[in-house]
């Protein structure tokens, strides 16, 4: 893949000095649609990713190239003037991030040629979006000397993404991209931005993720009206506790009080993020202290709270996450990331591991005629140069 960039880059751009960099993509362990509710997360960066090879021009242009999007050929804009264009596809992620650093007063003096690819797949919900971007701010830093530390990276690009792209996504995904550890999760407070590296070491088993692909559409519309639903049952709730979050309820303050929120639909949205957020914690204990039955039992958990209080799963993510649990060696299994297709992930023995990839595939084969692809989980660093 590697050798393949080079070739490309050298015939689009006619150059080889160019420096390589890679950002990975996530799996969320468990704490999901918790990101923006002030709660806990708990993914890890992936060894999948998106590399880029890049080098700064003498004049204002960008030349962006996606060996993902060969049809698009080389995009060209100006560092001068950014604009969310539909028909500029991909590279808005980059003009997007390149813009959250400019506002931010970090000034360019020149543009780059950049040439992408990636083997995250496409609509996995594996977050090859937050990785694009943590991606273009790990370049800007470093071909540019730009003096930003990877969270403050992250965070320029969900600016990206939220003020840019119109995605009002949580932190979750870019944060483990520029944050990711190698062999390890990270335990992620989303309203202090402290975190902690756990180990994923999890002995006779494996994460293995299945990919549906299936990824239904308006899945940026449903996740943000998920967001205002749960807006909504903090402020009916705000109306007798002083809290700033849902991420600061207990389960037992919100049972106590959830009669305050008053649409029945943004209470099991409320619910949800207060559960989850406590289901987190308590997964973190059981990985740290080698409960594995425990861990099985907190995704099996969240995946039942995102499927009916949540209501961000669908059909065929239900099926598999079904099949799975039928599978003597699985002690959990859930849908990640953002919802409505992509991906489940399930801790599987590694004696299963073969019948647990012949039976779902088979059997989803017959449902709904698409082959599940399957990842086993290695954790890997995250965004960097490739020196
Ligand atoms: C998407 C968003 C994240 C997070 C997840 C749900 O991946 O980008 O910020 O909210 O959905 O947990």
């Amino acid at each position: 893949m590697m050798k393949h960039l080079k070739e490309k880059f050298q015939e689009l751009y006619g150059s080889r000095e160019a420096r390589l960099f890679f950002a990975p993509g996530r799996v969320n362990i468990i704490g999901e649609h918790t990101d923006y509710n002030g709660g806990h997360v708990f993914p890890c960066a992936l060894t999948l990713g998106i590399y880029g090879l890049a080098r700064k021009r003498e004049d204002d242009k960008l030349l962006l190239y996606s060996d993902n999007f060969k049809e698009a050929g080389v995009i060209e804009s100006s560092i001068l003037n950014l604009h969310y264009q539909k028909e500029d596809g991909w590279t808005n992620y980059v003009k997007g991030v390149i813009h959250c650093f400019q506002e931010k007063g970090y000034v360019l003096p020149s543009g780059f040629d950049l040439a992408i690819c990636g083997d995250i797949p496409d609509g996995s919900g594996l977050s090859s979006s937050a990785a694009l971007e943590v991606l273009t701010g790990t370049i800007l830093k470093e071909l540019y000397e730009f003096p930003v530390s990877p969270l403050e990276i992250a965070k320029l690009g969900q600016s990206a993404e939220n003020e840019f792209c119109g995605m009002n996504c949580g932190i979750m995904d870019q944060f483990a991209s520029a944050m990711g550890k190698e062999g390890h999760a990270i335990f992620l407070d989303t309203s202090t931005f402290t975190y902690e590296y756990a180990p994923l070491s999890l002995k006779d088993h494996k994460l293995v993720i299945t990919n549906s692909k299936v990824k239904h559409s308006l899945v940026d519309s449903a996740y943000n009206a998920r967001r205002r639903e749960c807006e909504r049952a903090l402020k009916d709730l705000q109306k007798e506790l002083p809290i700033q979050s849902l991420g600061d309820l207990s389960p037992e303050e919100f049972e106590a009080h959830k009669d305050l929120i008053q649409d029945p639909i943004c209470q099991n949205r409320g619910k949800h993020a207060v559960y989850e957020n406590q289901r987190t914690i308590l997964a973190k204990e059981a990985l740290t202290g080698d409960d594995l039955k425990k861990l099985g039992l907190l995704l099996s958990a969240s995946h039942k709270s995102l499927r009916y209080d949540y209501e961000v799963s669908c059909e065929e993510i239900d099926y598999l996450v079904d099949l799975a649990m039928e599978i003597p060696g699985v002690l959990g299994s859930r849908i990640t990331g953002g919802g409505f297709g992509g991906c489940t992930v399930s801790i599987v023995a590694k004696d299963s591991l073969d019948q647990f990839q012949t039976t779902l595939s088979k059997k989803y084969q017959e449902k709904y005629q698409i082959l599940p692809e399957f990842y086993l989980v290695d954790c890997g660093p995250g965004a960097h140069e490739i020196k």
